[in-house]
């Protein structure tokens, strides 16, 4: 059984350097299939990422709105702040006008990811981009030529400026010719699918579980989605390799309750993708994108996730296009994370001003990283393997996260060794950028850490 598996994982990579080895640089070809990077904070705002040194949890608050700025039109932020993406445009609509709020957004989508960070990706080695959209993007008026206003349908004091599919496309292009290839990722559905500041209506309570027609909702912005991608032109279909229908869902939210709410509609979601993408599509198995499921410890055991797995995929499926794509942050690693204050972590930052104390450092981060996927890998029976997201940050809190270089550089090199040792498909770093993050800045940003600029 087990060599039957590493034989087919054998195969399966041989068959992805050989679709690759066209398009990756030398270097990449012995890691990665997906040398990846995240677009947070860009069509999918997070208040934590624009507290403007105000605040430093990455983790949001329920009575501690962290959102300060939002640039280019409100660079000094507007004398209140925000929880989250439904808030702060509730907020700039009711304090200016709905015009305004529409400006707002469009100018930070506009401005946020320059053709000059495109090249720095491309010039960092990274193949792939994943760039977190909220429902707003896959919803009727996203078919007009101009965004508008839109409310949340459990939650009439959350509103969201939709995002175009001419804007999408776009985008899309400008990533395709810089040779990167993107993953399409929802991180939101209406009424909030999950308790974080990223399913849109934090700090309101999500809905989207509790709600038949919020879900029934939900099939037809999968239903979108999926023709969205059918009718992309055949250069720009391509260059989507992967597709996530929902971020984290039901993250932090009962289990006893939600896991089997959760499931069930997933399961529902995927199978509209089979139907759809895989079976109803023009492309050839090889082409379709990746369905890359991610999964959260917070809503579901790992064996819940195996379980799952093995249910909702035949085995050829899991061989062709089936991911699965778990988190991995060492920030909420109790047994490996790091930090300045004392007897709060695994080890402390400063223990890195000796030799031996930087080594058992190393020897943490390794420890962490290398357990990182194995429960599933050690199964042996899911050949596609990811990490959607994973940061260099040591501890939850970023004034008390370490920030010294040689931790950073331990972070990510002990990740990168070790997410290539397991044989991952593929690993985004979370995220790409973060000029308005504060201190969150040193371990959050893949174009800071790699000195690249802000
Ligand atoms: C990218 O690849 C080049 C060429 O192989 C290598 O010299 C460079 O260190 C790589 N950069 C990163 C950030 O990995
Ligand atoms: C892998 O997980 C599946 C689902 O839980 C289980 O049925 C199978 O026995 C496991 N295989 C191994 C080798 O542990």
């Amino acid at each position: 059984m087990k060599a039957q598996m590493q034989l087919a994982k054998a195969l399966t990579l041989l068959s992805l350097l050989a679709i690759s080895a066209s398009t990756l640089p030398q270097d990449a070809q012995d890691a990665l299939s997906h040398v990846g990077v995240n677009l947070g904070g860009w069509y999918l705002i997070e208040e934590w990422m624009f507290s403007n040194g105000q605040f430093d949890r990455v983790v949001e608050m329920s009575d501690l709105p962290q959102g300060v700025v939002m640039p280019p039109l409100l660079p000094d932020g507007m004398g209140e702040n925000w929880y989250g993406e439904g808030d702060l445009i509730n907020k700039i609509a009711t304090k200016y006008s709905d015009d305004f709020a529409v400006q707002v957004i469009e100018a930070h989508r506009q401005a946020y990811v320059t053709d000059e960070d495109i090249a720095s990706m491309k010039s960092a080695n990274i193949t792939n981009v994943r760039m977190p959209l909220g429902w707003w993007a896959f919803v009727e008026e996203s078919t007009k030529s101009e965004s508008t206003l839109i409310t949340d349908p459990a939650h009439s004091d959350m509103r969201f400026v939709t995002i175009t599919h001419d804007a999408l496309i776009g985008e899309i292009q400008r990533f395709k010719d810089a040779g990167l290839n993107v993953l399409l990722d929802i991180h939101a559905m209406p009424g909030g699918s999950s308790e974080g500041s990223y399913s849109g209506i934090f700090p309101s309570t999500p809905m989207f579980w509790d709600d038949a027609s919020l879900m029934k909702l939900g099939n037809s912005i999968i239903e979108s989605l999926c023709n969205f991608y059918l009718n992309l032109d055949d250069e720009l279909r391509d260059s989507i390799t992967g597709i996530t229908l929902l971020n984290e869902p039901a993250h932090n939210m009962d289990i006893d309750t939600y896991k089997p709410i959760m499931t069930n509609w997933l399961a529902g979601a995927i199978d509209i993708y089979r139907k759809k993408v895989v079976e109803g599509g023009k492309d050839g198995l090889e082409s379709v994108p990746k369905l890359f499921v991610n999964l959260i410890g917070t809503a579901m055991s790992d064996q819940d996730m195996l379980d799952f797995f093995h249910a909702t995929f035949t085995p050829s499926e899991l061989e062709n296009w089936a991911v699965l794509d778990i988190h991995h942050y060492f920030a909420w690693d109790g047994g490996h994370n790091g930090c300045y204050e004392e007897d709060s972590c695994s080890f402390q930052c400063s223990d890195s001003a000796t030799e031996e104390g930087l080594d058992n450092i190393k020897g943490i981060v390794r420890d962490g990283a290398e357990s990182s996927h194995s429960f599933f890998f050690d199964n042996g029976t899911i050949p596609l393997v990811s990490c959607s997201e994973y940061s260099l940050a040591t501890y939850d809190t970023s004034e008390a996260a370490c920030r010294g270089q040689s931790i950073l550089d331990a972070m990510f090199l002990g990740q990168k060794k070790s997410f290539k040792d397991q044989g991952l498909f593929g690993a985004f770093f979370w995220t790409w950028k973060m000029p308005y993050g504060g201190a969150h800045e040193n371990a959050w940003s893949l174009k800071k850490f790699l000195g690249l600029g802000s």
